[in-house]
């Protein structure tokens, strides 16, 4: 006979309530009750008849939330931190529902990050398949000329990974710094992809900030500042997605 038991962690995350590892985390820290008794041992597993409550909410109940946030630099892209480091739900305290990031920046870049508590989103949105563009504003070392960039446009080769192809764009260069600043489009999500690019070609990257994120920007936002996306923008984005 098939069961239908899962792990607690694992249907926790799949109400979207929160990351399997945050899951566990709220379970451990005793944030989780099965039928009226809080659970904080790893390894219980439940049906759909237990009745689950996160903070007292029954699962599936919490309204599902987006956010557009603009990440500062130094600020983790994750929920909690075993060191106590800056994350980006700090930035939320006035928001109940349990967010997480959609995709991840780097501890030391800035920019556009969705937030949400709705699992299927943020599995779309991170989905391979899912090609929407990202604008990133790299300030690199050194002064590229266009034809030493070519080879974004034309998909470059990163640690043995052929990429999709890019646009950029060259913004402006500090001749006595030896520095340059260049928008980059990409769709994909490779770990590090912008910096890995730059760093291919003999630039490294000095200073890097997401701006746009598909029909998304961060006008009207300063940094650590959030704002609910619209309907719109949310369907704008589910679009995108079915589209492939
Ligand atoms: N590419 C990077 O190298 N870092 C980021 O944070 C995002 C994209």
């Amino acid at each position: 006979m098939q069961s239908n038991e899962e792990r607690l962690q694992k249907v926790i995350a799949n109400a979207g309530v929160a990351s399997r590892r945050k899951a566990e985390e709220l379970i451990r820290t005793g944030h989780v009750e099965v039928n009226g008794t809080v659970v904080s041992q790893m390894g219980v597993k439940v049906t759909p008849q237990d009745e689950v409550l996160v903070d007292g909410v029954p699962l599936g109940k919490e309204r599902k939330r987006y956010y557009l946030f603009y990440k500062p630099r130094g600020v983790i892209t994750a929920v909690t931190d075993d060191k106590h480091r800056a994350v980006v739900t700090d930035y939320f305290d006035d928001v109940q529902e349990h967010l997480y990031p959609v995709g991840r920046l780097d501890y030391d870049t800035s920019g556009l990050l969705l937030m949400t508590n709705d699992g299927d989103f943020a599995n779309m949105l991170m989905h391979p398949s899912f090609k929407v563009d990202k604008k990133y504003v790299a300030k690199v070392q050194g002064i590229p000329t266009r034809t030493q960039l070519m080879p974004l446009r034309d998909g470059l080769v990163v640690e043995g990974q052929k990429l999709a192809p890019a646009r950029f764009h060259i913004m402006s260069v500090d001749k006595a710094k030896r520095t340059a600043i260049i928008a980059l489009t990409i769709h994909q999500g490779v770990n590090h992809q912008v910096k890995k690019m730059f760093k291919t070609l003999g630039f490294p990257v000095l200073k890097l900030s997401r701006t746009e994120y598909g029909p998304l920007t961060l006008e009207g936002l300063v940094s650590g500042e959030h704002r609910a996306l619209k309907p719109i923008e949310i369907q704008a984005l589910k679009t995108v997605a079915e589209k492939g």
